[in-house]
């Protein structure tokens, strides 16, 4: 075969070492069966709960989610070289979610190999993966956010100053996670020290929100060969009443949410939610996609809540949903995720 029709070679890596493997696999699980098979040959890539490094199972399907079991990676796969495996490829589909992987660690280690990856570059991982260091960088773009304050290692708990600028209920969450692990909503502040413990068991540093009162709307930014950022439609997250906030039951396990795609917010509402995402995109040096998360309060007033730089990619997830409702179906988005990649390449850009 000459080089011409030689297909593209995709690493898709996932799993990976953070809380968030299992939603990885799954993700991988939908990726797997949808890259173009004429243009891409890909190579499905685990990183197991531990961090070794695996050819993943032939089958796809094994990595979905049945009923309520979550998917992890076996640990009798075989294992691979990392060096040899990257070199191997033309371009890797990092599809890992929160630390070693969402958080610029797996982006650097692919910057050093050299090999084009699909998403944010080290800076913009970092920073998203950080909820402090997000909201930091919308503020200085005057992009709109809710009111927080963040709990480093070395203090213990929040200042009685702290507590009467926040008011109740608070949102107290470790400030690098994802999947809704380790937040909990505290309505009463003797309930705060046992909610900062529990965010802490996943992150010495804490973020405690004021809870922002209003509806739940995400909005998924593509970047595309040319260089081209768009927004797609956003969604609305609707959660059923059993459930308090949009915990990681309500996220995976349960039917309790409807994605309303167009959200039902009228259209000036739609057209500043996409203004605003791709907005802070760019305030994030974000790269290749990202999904940005608000909330809309009653008087209409837009607050990011955050952004996602590999949102996750199951077949329930808004990201590629809201995409296929904007006119790029799920296996066109891989592949314009891949050309851009490849088309950016690695170093500075
Ligand atoms: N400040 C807040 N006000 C109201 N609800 C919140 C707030 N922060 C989080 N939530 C609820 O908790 C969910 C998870 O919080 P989020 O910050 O998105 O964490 P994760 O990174 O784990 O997705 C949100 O989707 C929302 O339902
Ligand atoms: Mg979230």
């Amino acid at each position: 075969m000459n080089e011409q029709t030689r297909k593209t070679r995709v690493a898709v890596i996932f799993g990976g070492r953070s809380t968030e493997h299992s939603v990885s696999c799954v993700s991988a699980a939908s990726v797997l069966a949808n890259v173009d098979p004429d243009r891409f040959e890909v190579v499905p890539v685990g990183i197991t709960p531990q961090g070794r490094w695996v050819l993943g199972p032939g089958d796809p399907a094994t990595l979905a989610l049945t009923g309520r079991e979550l998917p992890s990676l076996s640990t009798d796969l075989v294992a691979v070289n990392q060096v040899d495996t990257l070199a191997e490829v033309d371009v890797v589909f990092p599809l890992l979610h929160g630390a070693f992987g969402e958080d610029g660690t797996i982006q650097g280690l692919l910057e050093l190999a050299g090999v084009p990856y699909v998403g944010a570059g080290v800076l913009s991982s970092a920073v998203v993966m950080d909820k402090e260091y997000t909201k930091k960088l919308l503020a200085a773009e005057g992009l709109p956010i809710g009111a927080y304050e963040v709990l480093r290692p070395n203090v213990r708990t929040l200042s009685g100053g702290q507590k009467d600028r926040l008011g109740l209920p608070v949102f107290v969450k470790p400030a690098r996670a994802g999947s809704s692990y380790g937040i909990s909503k505290v309505t009463s502040w003797d309930e705060l020290d046992g909610a900062i413990a529990f965010a802490r068991a996943v992150d010495p540093k804490v973020i405690i929100e004021a809870m922002v009162v209003g509806r739940e709307i995400e909005c998924g930014v593509l970047e595309f060969p040319d260089g081209r950022t768009e927004a797609s439609l956003p969604s609305e997250v609707r959660i059923s009443a059993d459930f308090e906030y949009y915990d990681f039951e309500a996220k995976y396990l349960d039917d309790a949410l409807e994605l309303d795609i167009p959200a039902k917010i009228g259209d000036a509402a739609i057209e500043s939610v996409r203004a605003l995402s791709v907005r802070a995109f760019q305030a994030m040096d974000g790269q290749g996609l990202a999904r940005v998360d608000f909330f809309v309060r009653p008087d209409g007033e837009l607050v990011i809540n955050e952004l996602n730089t590999m949102p996750g990619f199951t077949p329930s997830s808004a990201f590629p949903k809201m995409w296929a409702v904007t006119g790029v179906d799920y296996q066109s988005l891989v592949t314009i995720l891949l050309e851009t990649a490849v088309a950016r390449g690695t170093g500075l850009r």
